[in-house]
């Protein structure tokens, strides 16, 4: 079936294709239906079905004769090192891992935080509470104390499993100090921290933490245990509107039944052959395509351990492809710019043997057609855009090459995958036709794996993404459909801004900055950046009085939201304005402020209660290399 029959047998039954779709998946009870519908737009899938992901990650690999299989490749520039993991050894790491882990009472439902750099053993954690149905949610090492401190909070965690450090160019990031201050910081403890220690950067343990491997001796190794389809198999934390980050929940038996799908599908590959996505095990790529879907459906995963570029070089990606005989690559376009950055001419690349990839998977943020073009001429593959969010955990629109490749359009991910019925609607919820701009929503329910909720917090789930239209979720982009149904990623229609491919919130940096003594009024907003996609630029208004020199505050606030953020936040570029644009209302017009800071062209807002400002921040901006005409 080629993709325009399957996503109509989707649209005719989706409960017989996503039953049909299920069976790829050992259960130790079947599901008796896929969809379970809870009332008020709340839906579940699979839930009464019983069923292990680490399971179906692992275990049934061995019993089906692939022990011998390499699951995880580990290749590390960063470090010099490299190493191979079969689905026979995870096995055992794994369940030796969990029953420490049971040893210590963490049992189905409990939540662990995983605080872990690229290493195999970020992997063996996530696996190891599956095994339990313990809860994990990780959390992304760029991120300050502060950041955990909001995530223990939140999900309350009997235990944390960490390592001593993480490594960043030039500098080791010593994880144990933000460990322990985040701790202190929490109103909740934890109470054991698994410390794996890395030669890199070993830290002291203290009396709540136990070493990994001290941890795991003697113990009897865990089974894996059944669980409802519906339970919880992660918690991940994403930016929203305000400083709160979302607690996206992703229930079990939809992630192990939609990712599987999505590998031959859509990344066309086959159990056995090595698929690789470069991303972090703390975003949601990571989630998907570095640990689960790839084990899920028996493929062979690297646990890449570098960057694009400066590791040792720009040819890194391109030697792990042929070192590893990589079928699929799948990449952020931030980290494509990068190298053509440093490479514009591919020099690197020609050293390499790359005719075993059969393609470049781009996603997490817009990819500019500058950047495909490139990478199509450099690899000689089709590069294919593909839309999704942490909330949906895979593809929505994509370009399902593994059942037919549609025609690449430069600038659109492709069409809505079997499972997504996606509109654009205008302001008061009313599809709207071809070619015309509005809100990208899904008519519920949502299909398997995405999220059924939020993390203690169904009513902010709800506000969040089911009010705006109802029966409709609003996935918080605006865009547009074409004639043929392709799809076109314009916008965020929130505070929500990309950095190098990374999720952040405006918001969040505003009450860091609004923190500041001397600060009365501030804005974030995110102003083009040729590498990053978007930069945030923040404007800070002082508090009357203050007399201190502007670059000296300017400079503190860079710094505050570093510590209470994080570096992945990335903020560099801050300004003190003596007034911010606003709307009569008092709406900061933060549109506004990034149209003329990326010198395009706008319309004067009808509501702007006065218009001489925008002279005032355009100069302003000048001063900074924005607003260059
Ligand atoms: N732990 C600690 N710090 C981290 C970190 C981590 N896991 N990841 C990033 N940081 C730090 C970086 O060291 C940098 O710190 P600095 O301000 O001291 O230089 C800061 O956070 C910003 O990082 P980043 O935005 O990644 O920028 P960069 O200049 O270091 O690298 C790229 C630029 C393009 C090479 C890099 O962003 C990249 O590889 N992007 C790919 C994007 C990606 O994989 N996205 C995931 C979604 S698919
Ligand atoms: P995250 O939840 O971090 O994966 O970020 C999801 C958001 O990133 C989406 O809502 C979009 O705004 C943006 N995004 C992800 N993939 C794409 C894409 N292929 N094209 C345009 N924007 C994208």
């Amino acid at each position: 079936m080629g993709y325009r029959a399957e996503y109509e047998s989707w649209k005719a039954d989706p409960e017989a294709w996503w039953m049909h779709a299920a069976e790829a998946i050992d259960w130790s009870k079947a599901p008796s239906k896929a969809l379970f519908d809870r009332g008020d737009h709340i839906y579940e899938w699979f839930a009464d079905g019983e069923v292990n992901t680490c399971w179906n990650a692992v275990d049934r690999h061995v019993e089906a004769g692939r022990g011998d299989q390499v699951a995880i490749i580990y290749d590390s520039p960063i470090t010099g090192s490299a190493s191979k993991t079969t689905y026979s050894q995870l096995q055992s790491q794994v369940a030796s891992l969990a029953g420490a882990l049971a040893s210590k009472g963490i049992a189905a439902g409990d939540r662990v935080i995983i605080y872990m750099p690229m290493v195999p053993e970020a992997l063996v954690a996530m696996l190891a509470c599956a095994r339990l149905g313990a809860v994990h949610s990780v959390v992304f090492g760029g991120f300050a104390a502060n950041e955990l401190a909001v995530r223990i909070n939140d999900c309350t965690p009997k235990a944390i499993i960490a390592a001593s450090c993480g490594l960043e160019p030039g500098r080791t990031v010593a994880y144990k100090p933000l460990l322990d201050g985040a701790i202190d910081m929490a109103d909740h403890t934890p109470e054991v921290c698994v410390i794996l220690q890395r030669d890199q950067g070993p830290c002291e343990i203290g009396a709540r933490d136990v070493d990994w491997h001290a941890f795991q001796e003697g113990v009897e190794p865990a089974d894996c245990v059944p669980v409802p389809g519906n339970h919880p198999a992660y918690i991940l934390y994403t930016s929203g509107t305000t400083g709160a980050p979302k607690g996206v929940v992703r229930p079990t038996g939809g992630h192990l039944v939609a990712l599987n799908w999505t590998m031959k599908n859509i990344y066309q590959v086959e159990p056995g052959e090595v698929f690789w996505a470069a991303s972090d095990v703390g975003w949601v790529v990571g989630h998907s395509y570095i640990c689960y879907a790839p084990l899920i459906h028996g493929n062979t995963t690297v646990v890449f351990e570098g960057k694009p570029i400066g590791t040792p070089d720009a040819g890194t990606f391109w030697r792990v492809i042929e070192e590893h005989d990589v079928k699929s690559f799948f990449t952020a376009p931030t980290a494509i710019r990068a190298v053509k950055r440093e490479d514009p001419k591919g020099l690197e690349r020609a050293k390499y043997d790359l005719s075993g990839l059969r393609a470049l998977y781009l996603a997490g943020e817009r990819a500019d057609p500058d950047t495909i073009e490139w990478a199509q001429d450099l690899l000689g593959v089709p590069v294919y855009d593909h839309w999704w969010q942490t909330e949906t955990g895979y593809t929505i629109a994509g370009n399902p090459a593994g059942l037919e490749a549609l025609p690449v359009k430069i600038g659109s991910p492709t069409v809505a995958m079997p499972g997504y019925d996606v509109q654009i609607l205008d302001d008061a919820g009313h599809p709207v036709g071809p070619g015309t701009l509005g809100a990208i929503a899904i008519k519920l329910p949502l299909p398997p794996g995405t999220l059924p909720t939020l993390w203690n917090a169904e009513d902010r789930f709800k506000k969040s993404y089911l009010h705006a239209f109802p029966g409709y979720y609003e996935t918080g982009d605006a865009g547009m459909m074409d004639e043929d149904g392709y799809l076109y990623i314009m916008a965020r229609t929130d505070d929500v801004i990309n950095v190098a491919g990374h999720r952040l919130s405006t918001g969040a940096m505003e009450e860091v900055l609004a923190g500041h003594p001397d600060v009365a009024e501030c804005a974030v907003v995110g102003v083009a950046d040729q590498l990053k996609g978007q930069a945030p630029l923040g404007l800070l208004c002082l508090t009357k009085g203050v007399n201190r020199p502007h670059d000296e505050i300017v400079a503190e606030c860079v710094k505050r939201v570093r510590e209470q953020i994080g570096p992945v936040a990335a903020f560099k570029l801050a300004l003190v304005v003596d007034r911010l644009p606003k709307t009569r209302s008092g709406k900061i017009l933060r549109s506004t402020v990034v149209k003329i800071a990326d010198n395009q062209p706008f319309k004067m807002p009808a509501t702007i209660d006065d218009p001489a400002i925008l002279d005032e921040i355009r100069d302003a901006l000048q001063t900074i290399g924005l607003a260059k005409g």
